[in-house]
């Protein structure tokens, strides 16, 4: 069995983050790769992206959250992606709450990306409600998972401006260009060790200082 680290990527749609983790991972950016994709949706676009790279995919429907059928999802991720050998746990556009087993099974080991600056604008479809606020810049966040949506320690995040008259739809594309940047990053790390947790902080061995280009600042910046 190769040595990169074993993901389990979660994905509820489209899965462009997912696409953004297989691309890196199979350019060799990651030293990581993907072992399976599970999708509480049975038509989500992500899993037919996973199928296309030979990956397994499985769909656990889970029911509204704390009821029996939610736990027993919970349960199920557990034996899916143990059963996979995942070592780190992706969560990319998965929409739905995580349950207390899965957060024992991968303490540490679970991340999530969300498309704001945390802790701005948790929850769902907050690029629309950023543009709607008036926000003038907006971006996005990748950060260790807690039993919390969008709450827990954050890895690396990226800021991006909000242009006059934005949509919607143009701040969200904005923002996702730049999740594909940072989310492979922080995998990389994860994948070299180099991630530690303290309280809300998180420590980024040998972090490259703040990256500011045309499109974005991210902080830290991206390894070579
Ligand atoms: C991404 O923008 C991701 O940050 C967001 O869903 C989108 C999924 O797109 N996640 C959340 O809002 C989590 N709270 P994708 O399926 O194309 O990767």
């Amino acid at each position: 069995m190769s040595d990169r680290l074993r993901l389990g990527v979660m994905v509820s749609g489209s899965g462009t983050n997912l696409q953004s983790i297989i691309d890196a991972c199979e350019a060799g950016r990651t030293g990581a790769c993907v072992a399976v994709v599970t999708s509480n949706r049975a038509s989500a676009f992500g899993l037919e992206r996973a199928r296309k790279h030979g990956i397994p995919t499985v769909h656990i429907p889970v029911g509204q959250t704390g009821s029996p059928e939610w736990e027993a999802a919970d349960a199920r991720q557990v034996e899916v992606l143990q059963a996979h050998g995942v070592q780190l746990v992706c969560l990319a556009g998965y929409m739905r709450k995580i349950g207390p087993r899965l957060l024992d099974a991968f303490p540490g080991a679970i991340m999530n990306i969300h498309p704001a600056l945390l802790p701005a604008f948790p929850g769902v479809e907050v690029q629309w409600t950023a543009a709607d606020y008036g926000v003038r810049i907006a971006g996005c966040t990748v950060h260790f998972a807690d039993e919390e949506f969008d709450r827990g320690p954050i890895i690396i995040q990226a800021a991006v401006p909000v242009m006059p008259g934005d949509t919607g739809d143009e701040l969200a594309h904005r923002i996702l260009q730049q999740e594909h940047r940072i989310y492979p990053q922080a995998i990389k790390w994860f994948a070299e060790g180099r991630l530690s947790i303290s309280g809300r902080q998180v420590l980024v061995k040998e972090a490259p200082p703040p990256l500011i280009d045309g499109t974005a600042i991210i902080s830290p910046g991206l390894d070579p």
